[in-house]
């Protein structure tokens, strides 16, 4: 059957969850970037990491994608706020709505992965971004913060790494039930 994942990873972290969970399933994971023509894939996992609330990649990668070839379509994000969160949760769901067509969105199973950063190695867009955004909530009364404001204060210019490969099993487990794999 003709399943690939796919990654959208700017440092890395999404592109270790996408290898690990090729050598457990046997998929080939391939960069958004190199990605193959897609309208015959039957399952498709994408997993990309959160840039300002939206997924790296994803909408350009499935723009067009006729929803009703694919039989299997899995989208992880990962990120740096804690997903066991369920505000967290509901804010990315919300964003992916407006991410992908409706009937793509409707057919997806959505998984949370949790990412890593290293200020030292990150471009200097994305520096001054995370120094605007910081500097902001730093006017921001702290009750008044989100769940999202907090992680990205407590992680402010440090080096994290939360990336679990463990947490792929329910991924893992939902692409064992395909018989052909
Ligand atoms: C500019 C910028 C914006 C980010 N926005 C979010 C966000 O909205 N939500 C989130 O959970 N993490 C956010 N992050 C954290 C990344 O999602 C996290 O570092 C992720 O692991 C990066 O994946 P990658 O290493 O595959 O590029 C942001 C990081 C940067 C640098």
């Amino acid at each position: 059957m003709k399943s690939i994942i796919l990654y959208g990873s700017q440092y890395g972290s999404a592109r270790r969850y996408a290898q690990a969970l090729s050598t457990r399933t046997g998929i080939q994971a391939v960069s958004r970037k190199d990605a193959p023509p897609l309208s015959d894939m039957k399952i498709l996992v994408y997993i990309g990491a959160l840039y300002a609330g939206g997924v790296l990649g994803l909408s350009r990668t499935l723009r067009g994608l006729p929803s009703q070839n694919i039989q299997k379509l899995l989208i992880a994000t990962v990120g740096l706020a804690d997903p066991e969160i369920p505000q967290n949760r509901e804010n990315i769901r919300n964003a992916l709505q407006k991410q992908i067509s409706p009937n793509l969105y409707a057919k997806a199973k959505i998984f949370h992965l949790r990412g890593a950063i290293d200020y030292r190695v990150l471009s200097w867009k994305h520096r001054t971004m995370m120094a605007l955004m910081h500097r902001s909530l730093q006017n921001k009364p702290t009750e008044k913060w989100s769940e999202e404001d907090r992680a990205l204060m407590e992680t402010y210019s440090k080096q994290v790494d939360f990336v679990d490969l463990s947490s792929l099993q329910p991924i893992v487990n939902e692409l064992k039930q395909e018989p052909d794999l």
